[in-house]
């Protein structure tokens, strides 16, 4: 299963690629607006970086749009993936932008009708939200569940990217069903790292060691 961190932080990134266990990031535009900065550069910044698979998302919401900005992220770096939103625009977009060859994450995902879809129209990725979800009193997991049976009935290659993530507990279930991805935030990539019982088993150790007779 690979682990995306869902930031646009330089920092955060390379904290979490220097660990060894980072396969991605995803960005959308509340995340790169918290940075302050120009898209590009964040964007080129987090590329330098290394990590082979980094999502940046169309603002258009016409498909002529979609494509051009498709188009224009896809040529700062090769690690882009084009991030567009699942509308009729954003269908339309991604069939394009695919069949040139663009890696298209089809994201805003609510359903897995709207997954089916952008399956069909070759996304490589697609992002159901599941927090999001959860929020409304749906239970989010149980779409990434829908959607994994859907694309193995099918043997779609689109990866299935849960997004949305926001405990612990999200990223082990969506790796119980088999999902490709899950995309967190810091907070909770840290939290998959630690374990109270680590941190005391290892101040024991440590401690006993002090009795052993050296030299
Ligand atoms: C994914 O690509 C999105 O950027 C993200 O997971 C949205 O998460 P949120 O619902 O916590 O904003």
């Amino acid at each position: 299963m690979k682990l995306f961190l869902d930031t646009a932080s330089a920092k955060e990134i390379r904290t979490m690629w220097e660990l060894g266990i980072l396969d991605g990031v995803t960005t959308n535009p509340s995340l790169v607006a918290k940075e302050g900065r120009r898209f590009d550069d964040v964007l080129r910044e987090i590329c330098a970086i290394g990590v082979p698979s980094v999502s940046a998302e169309v603002v258009a919401t016409e498909t002529d749009g979609m494509v051009a900005e498709g188009r224009r992220l896809r040529a700062i770096h090769p690690s882009i993936y084009v991030k567009v939103p699942m509308t009729p625009a954003g269908l339309r977009a991604t069939k394009i932008l695919a069949g040139e060859g663009t890696r298209v994450n089809v994201t805003l995902v609510f359903s897995a009708n709207q997954a089916l879809l952008a399956a069909k129209v070759g996304a490589a990725y697609v992002s159901p939200f599941i927090g999001r979800l959860d929020d409304q009193s749906e239970v989010g997991i149980d779409l990434i569940r829908d959607i994994v049976t859907i694309y193995r009935n099918y043997r779609f290659s689109t990866e299935v990217l849960v997004a949305s993530v926001r405990h612990p507990v999200h990223v082990l279930e969506a790796a119980q069903i088999g999902a490709d991805i899950a995309t967190m935030p810091y907070a909770v990539m840290e939290k998959l790292v630690q374990h109270p019982l680590t941190e005391i088993g290892l101040a024991r150790f440590l401690k006993d060691w002090e009795k052993v007779p050296k030299g």
